[in-house]
């Protein structure tokens, strides 16, 4: 368990396993795995932008960035999807307050429907399918691969404007399975904290998106500066600026920073996502719309002028 725990606080998985399962599904059999693919095809045929949110490390506001940007997405009227990729901490029914939900089976046989979590948005985890929260998963690539394959083919997440795939941390068996599945992802978005360590982390996950052929949207410093909510001063407790140094220095966008706000982590515990929360930092909320527009101005940009290569 602690050397589990270790690999993922350090971000490490088992790059490969399920790049060979994937090839070995489209090539090799046939069958039902080239069958499964095809259907992926065919369902995100009717989604629109596809993002992936990652990191270097763990614990660095993934699933907070994922679940809010579709939050805020849905909330401008947008129809929006989240899907939860992280298969071994699927938190995205706990930030959502939704963990006693169950998919629906649906008509179409072997099928289900996603969470409707409000009319606009839908999401997909693990998590719904597990007796209960503590039940750890204990699978290797290959099984991995199955189940986010399933995720993208049998379930009915009908047409979207967006798609927001929230990964574990680093670059293992997930982020790889999702690009090689969704094929043409629009971009990622690489959360970080402000350290000068972050560097070192962000620069692995750009290099990855690299590695995967996904344009890098880019940057976000989370966790930036606590402002007391008491006083007014501000303190920068994982130092500063170190996310839009590495976004600087490795050429890609900073998105900007959203603070460290102890009603972030209520918000996230009690199932609201912050973005709804009156009592939020104003400047957190007003931090991540921006971080919005950002994202939504890369992503709609005309595809000629996005990067696609590196
Ligand atoms: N800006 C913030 N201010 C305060 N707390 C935050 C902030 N961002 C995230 N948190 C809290 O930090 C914790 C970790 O965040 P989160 O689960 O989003 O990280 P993660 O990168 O998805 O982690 P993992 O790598 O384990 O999937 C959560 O309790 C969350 O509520
Ligand atoms: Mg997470």
């Amino acid at each position: 368990m602690k050397t589990e725990e270790t690999k993922r606080e350090r971000g490490e998985g088992e790059v490969g396993e399920a790049g060979k399962a994937g090839k070995a599904g489209k090539a090799g059999k046939a069958g039902k795995a080239g069958e499964e693919e095809d259907l992926v095809d065919a369902r995100m045929g009717k989604v629109k932008h596809k993002i992936m949110v990652m990191s270097g490390k763990g614990g660095v506001g993934k699933t907070t960035v994922a679940a809010n940007l579709a939050f805020a997405l849905a909330m401008r009227g947008l129809d929006v999807g989240l899907m939860d990729a992280d298969i071994h901490g699927p938190d995205i029914p706990k930030i959502l307050g939704i963990e006693e939900q169950r998919p629906e089976v649906s008509e179409e046989a072997g099928k289900m429907r996603p969470i409707l979590v409000t009319p606009r948005l839908k999401a997909m985890s693990i998590g719904f399918l597990l007796p209960d929260t503590d039940s750890p998963i204990i699978w290797r690539g290959p099984m991995k691969m199955n189940a986010i394959r399933q995720f993208l083919s049998d379930v009915e997440w009908g047409e979207l404007d967006y798609l927001v795939v929230d990964l574990p941390p680093g670059t293992g068996d997930e982020p790889l399975s999702v690009a090689q599945l969704l094929k043409n992802v629009d971009g990622a978005i690489i959360v970080t904290t402000p350290q000068d360590l972050a560097l070192l982390d962000s620069r692995k996950a750009v290099n990855f998106a690299g590695v995967l052929k996904v344009p890098v949207v880019g940057i976000i410093e989370n966790m930036s500066g606590f402002v007391c909510p008491h006083c007014g001063k501000e303190t920068r407790i994982f130092k500063y600026g170190g996310g839009e140094r590495a976004a600087a220095e490795l050429g890609v966008p900073f998105l900007g920073r959203v603070p460290l706000d102890s009603k972030m982590v209520e918000a996230a515990d009690s199932g609201t996502p912050f973005v709804l929360q009156r009592e939020a930092e104003a400047t957190a909320r007003e931090a991540f719309e921006q971080i919005v527009e950002k994202v939504r101005a890369f992503v709609e940009a005309d595809p000629k002028l996005k990067q696609r290569e590196f």
